[in-house]
């Protein structure tokens, strides 16, 4: 094995697709298909380095305000990823999770995912969390009244102190490990409500490759640098 510390779970800001198509003259919709593509890199060379969980933020709760020509471009590439790669994806071992909100996304989008999830829900060697339509400050929002409308089931007292475990367990992430490394491609270094709370001890790696031209060496150099943080998680060794 190339590196020491192999993060558990690496999340991924996919920047740059419309930058991309715009440099080579092409439509925005040419950069999500080309940023389609380096997903399925990326989660081959996961694969390879043994990276048990990788986060993709494919579509935020605020990406609804991009014309709908570009929306409707994204989940057509998203339906046709899943038509065409699930059963490779299902037979390398992939679980595929989905993280975000239901009720804006359409019926179709719906029972692609749920198929998806369904068909590779005992697949143990990556999970792939698909982000869509997911928002961080969302998330905690939906997680905490959730935990709140069980507890007023179960009679359980509301004003009981809530325990970063017991909330965990509503994060739309449930069951996939905190976010060891965070990576955003196309040079921005903003974080954008993704994952707020999964990446409170995350490494951040910001990288200039735009998403589509992103591969292997890019995901090296990104274990490169996590392999030389010291770790301390608020302690002092
Ligand atoms: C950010 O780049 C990218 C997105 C908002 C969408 C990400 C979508 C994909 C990678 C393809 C979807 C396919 C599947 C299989 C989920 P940007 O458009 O904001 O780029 P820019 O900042 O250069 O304009």
């Amino acid at each position: 094995m190339k590196f020491k510390t192999i993060p558990a779970h690496i999340a991924v800001i996919m920047d740059g697709n419309g930058r991309w198509a715009e440099a080579k003259g092409k439509k925005r919709s040419e950069g999500h298909r080309e940023g389609a593509k380096a997903i399925d890199r990326l989660l081959d060379v996961a694969l390879h380095f043994e990276i048990k969980n990788v986060s993709l933020y494919a579509f935020s709760t605020e990406n609804w305000k991009r014309p709908l020509s570009e929306i409707q471009a994204i989940f057509n590439l998203l339906i046709e990823f899943i038509d065409t790669r699930l059963d490779d994806i299902h037979e390398k071992g992939i679980r595929i999770h989905h993280s975000g909100n239901r009720s804006k996304l359409s019926n179709k989008v719906l029972q692609k995912i749920d198929r998806a999830m369904e068909l590779t829900k005992k697949n143990k060697r990556l999970v792939a969390n698909f982000c869509l339509n997911y928002g961080g400050q969302e998330e905690i929002l939906q997680s905490f009244s959730k935990l709140m409308s069980d507890r007023k089931e179960k009679k359980i007292p509301l004003d009981k102190a809530v325990s970063p475990k017991e909330f965990q367990k509503y994060l739309y992430t449930h069951p996939l490990p905190p976010v060891d490394l965070l990576i955003r491609t196309a040079g921005e270094q903003r974080v954008s409500n993704f994952l707020l709370w999964q990446i409170a001890y995350a490494e951040f790696f910001f990288t200039n490759t735009l998403w589509p031209d992103y591969g292997e060496r890019d995901l090296e150099e990104a274990l490169h640098f996590f392999e030389s943080r010291k770790r301390k998680f608020g302690g002092l060794s």
